[in-house]
């Protein structure tokens, strides 16, 4: 009592006990920290509108940067969200920004490998690495918590976001997760596991209801969130935007507390996927403790139906003890607002994470086919190198995955770099072809990629490329990302004929000069390859392989990496294989209704299964 009275009584986070703290809170404020801010940064009281610090872009390294490379006080430019601060009982806001293939915010940060590519590897100390890598930006950039990992099983080759799941084997996806999560917390900043659960496709995803029975939701679906949770312990959890069952995944008890924390003991704080515009009453009551970004309405809702008993107090309570056991570990209330609290090299840290993005993108590319034609005979050599992703290598999937990186590698700069010689012909062209294009689009942005066309190529240009060069490698790309499916049309899951003619015309023209043809895959997830694959000598899936990408596939091509990636999702000899091809992306002509009504089945007929890959 006497030394409350010394101290003035208002307790302060991590010097008194969280209960007091809660105690001390207005209703307001209580509501207010278990909403977000609604992005609007005035309603962070620390904030102030002075630049916290600017890092110039360092000579040479970032010729290509275009960005903004400021971050400000009390908030990060480009984070996704941050939690209301009170200042008078010692607590800050938190800041939460996406991954999972590299930090996005404003700033320029590591693009990565994509997660399925990561998965691919098999490698957890690896994985463990990129981790850690990626948490050691978010200490310099003053971000607490990473909006990831997306573990989402890969239920159709379809899904818009596989690139940032990983894999269809709820053993492989939770392994590989957890030592994610383990290498983001190794260094003091939190993890967010997503989305919990079902949240497999992007059609209609804040819509649809899933109808999937008990042991199929379990063995497969929540199996990977269990493992993590259990072996990793993440901080935080994003519940999913869609129904399971009949009620939104967010207002969900029997997920959210009875099977989560009851069961498998999760004690970090779950919160919604961003603007997801359920019930807060009955978010609150399941145990979804944040609602992000947060709105106004969602803070007058929860005040209004407390005052007029709608809503236990004691149900806010809980969820208040929750997120302050996380906040008490976030770098913002350790360092107290300090950003680069280990005093980082900027440049040296991002070289160091570079030379690692390319590591692990090569360690993941899988070998699908290679009849003898791999490793390249060393330079210098001459390639004719097809493909519009050659030289305008994706490196990501586009939507909240997307990363503001300094540079990308292209698949052309670095066989150029390694002394091979490219057909200046086909160079040109695309080259060309891929300026022209881009100039007449908006410019790409995290959101958007610029479409570029496949070009054609004849068969009298083919054979005398085929006279002239030693080798022909052609790169096929596809882009998908956040929002929407990929769709089962020509140019997306299939071929069109101006890809297919471009491989078998070059297969028969090199052919005739006994010469190889190499096929790149650089897309996040599969295609129908089945009729292509007698063709062609050697197939090497490049995924989406991060900023790095040109460098790590010449490592794989050259065999200076050798190949060592196994597929984390099966290529399907046709699509109707696809397990859930009828029931993808809704059943019964209902749009807002998907039944997983393949249960656990496993595919038929794959055209190379998960687990498949060859090495040199
Ligand atoms: C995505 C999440 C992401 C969040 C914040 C949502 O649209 O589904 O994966 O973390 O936005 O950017």
């Amino acid at each position: 009592m006497f030394l409350a009275f010394l101290c003035g009584c208002t307790p302060r986070l991590g010097r008194s006990s969280d209960e007091r703290v809660i105690a001390a809170m207005t209703l307001e404020e209580k509501v207010s920290l278990l909403v977000g801010t609604c992005k609007d940064w005035n309603l962070v009281p620390e904030a102030a509108p002075a630049t916290r610090h600017r890092e110039p872009v360092p000579e040479g390294y970032w010729d290509t940067y275009q960005g903004n490379t400021a971050t400000m006080r009390g908030k990060v430019s480009g984070a996704a969200g941050v939690s209301y601060a009170i200042p008078r009982l010692g607590i800050p806001s938190i800041v939460l920004a996406d991954g999972p293939v590299g930090l996005r915010i404003d700033s320029v940060c590591t693009a990565f490998p994509s997660t399925a590519l990561l998965a691919a590897t098999r490698d957890t100390a690896l994985v463990y690495r990129v981790g850690q890598a990626i948490g050691k930006e978010m200490r310099y950039y003053g971000v607490d918590i990473l909006l990831a990992p997306g573990i989402n099983i890969m239920r159709n080759p379809l899904c818009g976001r596989n690139y940032e799941y990983m894999s269809s084997d709820p053993l492989v996806a939770g392994q590989m997760a957890a030592a994610y999560v383990r290498g983001v917390q190794s260094v003091g900043v939190g993890a967010c596991v997503k989305h919990f659960a079902v949240n497999n496709q992007e059609t209609f995803r804040n819509g649809i209801d899933v109808q999937v029975d008990e042991t199929v939701l379990r063995d497969l679906y929540l199996k990977p969130f269990e493992q993590v949770v259990r072996d990793a312990q993440p901080w935080t959890i994003m519940s999913a935007y869609n129904k399971i069952n009949g009620v939104y995944a967010s207002e969900n008890t029997y997920l959210l507390t009875n099977i989560l924390r009851g069961e498998w003991g999760f004690d970090g704080f779950v919160m919604t996927d961003w603007w997801a515009e359920e019930d807060p009453i009955r978010m609150q009551q399941a145990g979804n403790d944040m609602l992000m970004p947060g709105t106004q309405e969602q803070i007058d809702t929860l005040i209004a139906a407390v005052r007029d008993g709608r809503l236990e107090e004691t149900v806010l309570d809980r969820n208040l003890r929750n997120i302050l056991r996380i906040i008490r570990k976030c770098p913002s209330f350790i360092n107290q607002g300090k950003t680069n609290p280990d005093n980082t090299d900027l440049h040296q840290m991002l070289t160091a994470h570079a030379a690692l993005a390319r590591e692990a993108a090569a360690k993941g590319m899988v070998l699908l086919k290679n009849e003898r034609a791999l490793p390249l005979a060393p330079a210098p050599r001459s390639i004719a190198l097809l493909g519009k992703g050659s030289y305008d290598t994706y490196t990501g999937g586009t939507g909240s995955g997307a990363v503001t990186k300094a540079y990308k590698v292209v698949l052309s700069q670095a066989l150029t770099e390694q002394g091979f010689t490219l057909d200046t012909i086909p160079e040109q062209r695309y080259l060309s072809h891929i300026r022209h294009s881009r100039s007449v689009q908006p410019q790409e942005s995290a959101w958007f990629m610029p479409y570029v066309s496949e070009l054609k190529w004849t068969k009298t240009e083919l054979r005398r490329m085929a006279k002239k060069n030693d080798i022909c490698v052609i790169t096929l790309q596809r882009m998908a990302g956040e929002g929407g499916d990929r769709q089962l049309v020509e140019g997306d899951y299939y071929l069109t004929s101006v890809e297919r003619n471009m491989v078998m015309d070059a297969a028969e023209t090199f052919h005739a000069e006994k010469k190889p043809v190499v096929l790149v895959l650089n897309m996040g997830s599969g295609i129908e390859l089945t009729d292509i694959v007698p063709y062609v000598d050697a197939i090497l899936m490049a995924w989406l392989p991060g900023q790095e990408a040109g460098h790590a596939i010449t490592d794989v091509l050259t065999g200076s990496v050798a190949p060592a990636g196994k597929l984390p999702m099966p290529f399907y000899e046709r699509y109707a294989d696809v397990p859930s091809a009828a029931n993808f992306p809704s059943s019964d002509g209902d749009p807002n209704k998907v039944c997983y009504r393949e249960g656990l089945a496993q595919p038929a007929r794959t055209l190379f299964d998960i687990g498949f890959g060859l090495t040199y």
